[in-house]
């Protein structure tokens, strides 16, 4: 079982493409917000969210971190330059993995940081190769969650670290049924089976199952809510548009911003801490 194709698909869309090259400048996760910062200051915001990556991670400068769907690379580019980590990023797409050695070369981290074309379930690095792996806001993409997390487990030293910054939903038959209807099209849409299935708990029970020690599972989203809500405001004219004419499925992101803005009740965005 294999939903390659489609994740690939799903970044290649145009609407995918130029959504997160204009507002993110390619980069592919949410920002992290204390009680003051303005929405606004995307990039800001993103940077703590990477240092909230980087700090989790607790390793020492010169430890070897696997980023496992490290898209353009800027989350391996910030762990290396302020943490000293140094970072593998591996990522389905052939074009993501060129764009993050570029960036790399730009920054001068070279020395650093690693890239490849490769899927997370079929790693081809040695056993306990790895003092730590992450994944930011990718897993939800896995068809099969259990074999990605065998291979984290397999290529992290003994004691080595497990951080994902995932998404986790309320069971279905705790939320109206047409809000189910809509997370079911928007997991199907943008390639997510995994979001599908990952009811609260469900990722921590596997983690668990695969023979981590889940250390800690803390819900952030409240800090992601306010760049959410940014581009739900910018989606929301749009989105009217695109329904009106049947073609939403093609701008799968601004239904997403919309969408998982206005049903904020029913997901969480959470930070999953375990040890080998
Ligand atoms: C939302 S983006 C996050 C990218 C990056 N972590 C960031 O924070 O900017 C998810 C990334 O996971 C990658 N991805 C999805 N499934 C994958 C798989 N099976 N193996 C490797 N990468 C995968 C996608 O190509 C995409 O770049």
């Amino acid at each position: 079982m294999s939903n390659v194709r489609e994740v690939i698909r799903y970044y290649r869309q145009p609407g995918s493409r130029i959504g997160y090259r204009l507002f993110l400048h390619g980069t592919k996760h949410f920002g992290f917000y204390r009680e003051k910062d303005s929405p606004w200051l995307w990039s800001a915001a993103m940077r703590r969210m990477e240092d909230k990556m980087g700090k989790t991670l607790a390793q020492p400068s010169g430890a070897r971190v696997l980023d496992a769907g490290c898209g353009v690379g800027d989350v391996a580019g910030h762990l290396a330059g302020r943490f000293g980590l140094r970072v593998h990023g591996v990522d389905l797409l052939d074009t993501h993995v060129a764009q993050a050695r570029r960036r790399t070369c730009r920054r001068g981290l070279d020395h650093l940081l690693t890239f490849s074309q490769s899927d997370y379930a079929a790693l081809d690095f040695p056993d306990e190769s790895f003092d730590a792996v992450y994944t930011m806001e990718t897993l939800v993409h896995a068809a099969e969650a259990e074999a990605v997390l065998r291979q984290f487990h397999r290529v992290l030293k003994p004691g080595g670290r497990l951080v994902m910054f995932e998404y986790a939903r309320e069971f279905p038959a705790r939320m109206p049924a047409s809000v189910a209807e809509v997370f079911r099209q928007l997991n199907d849409w943008a390639a997510m089976p995994s979001f599908q299935r990952f009811t609260y708990g469900t990722l921590e029970r596997l983690t668990a199952e695969t023979g981590f020690s889940v250390r800690r599972v803390e819900d952030i989203s409240r800090s992601m809510w306010p760049m959410l809500r940014c581009f739900a405001v910018i989606g929301a004219l749009p989105y009217a548009g695109f329904r009106a004419a049947g073609l939403h499925r093609h701008f799968v992101n601004t239904m997403s911003a919309v969408e998982f803005w206005r049903h904020r009740a029913f997901w969480r965005y959470e930070i999953h801490t375990a040890e080998k």
